[in-house]
């Protein structure tokens, strides 16, 4: 079955705990958190404290850094009850080693590649990380278009995994809404994180509902 990670980040921040609970009462399977140094991306979002505060609601946690050097914050991302720690792969000399570090801190472990990245750089990380996140945007803002040239990278990643025989799970990352949807599952995507389509949709459900049709007609 697909699974759908709603943002965070498109939510309304004065009322968090109610916001994640809509998702979650919306049948939603992870909560998609992005976290933002202003420098790695020019943005900057939620820190430790929310992430903790995320991890005590219903959906686990699965934080997106979009941070330099993110070994350094590793850990205490793992403190804060994330689940899933996802690290960019342009943002760290040592994937490898952060990878390990994701692992050894009891989290499911995902590299991220920015829509300008070779998906060859997962090649000799094989077998170390849980999922790959495939941005189809610029990261840093949400409700942008996606960029329709990152989907033939899904597909790319797909056969490599299969030729692996490695069971990552394949996220998205920008742009995902019902009409983007089913291209970015036929390229095998398991995984749709959606931010401002979703939080924006009048009916969470109805939403979620209808990517998951979607999924059942392509034959997933
Ligand atoms: C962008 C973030 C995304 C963002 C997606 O840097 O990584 O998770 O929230 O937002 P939408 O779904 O609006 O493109
Ligand atoms: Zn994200």
């Amino acid at each position: 079955m697909i699974k759908i990670a709603p943002s965070l980040l498109a939510a309304d921040y004065l009322k968090l705990g109610d916001e994640i609970q809509r998702m979650a009462d919306a049948g939603a399977d992870w909560l998609h958190f992005d976290v933002m140094d202003g420098s790695f991306v020019p943005n900057m979002s939620f820190g430790y404290g929310v992430a903790a505060a995320a991890a005590k609601c219903a959906l686990p946690v699965d934080a997106h850094l979009m941070i330099i050097n993110p070994e350094k914050y590793i850990d205490a991302f793992a403190k804060a009850g994330s689940r899933i720690i996802t690290v960019h792969a342009e943002a760290t000399v040592h994937l490898h080693r952060a990878l390990q570090q994701i692992r050894a801190a009891g989290c499911k472990a995902g590299v991220a590649l920015n829509p300008a990245t070779s998906p060859k750089c997962l090649r000799y990380v094989m077998g170390d990380f849980d999922l790959a996140l495939v941005m189809t945007v610029n990261p840093g803002f949400g409700g942008q278009k996606l960029i329709p040239g990152c989907v033939r990278k899904i597909a790319e990643i797909r056969r490599m995994l299969d030729e692996a025989g490695c069971d990552a799970i394949i996220e998205v990352d920008g742009g995902v809404n019902t009409q983007t949807a089913p291209m970015l599952m036929e390229a095998g995507a398991t995984m749709l994180v959606a931010g401002s389509a979703l939080y924006g949709a009048p009916d969470a459900k109805a939403f979620i509902d209808t990517i998951r049709g979607q999924y059942a007609k392509i034959g997933g």
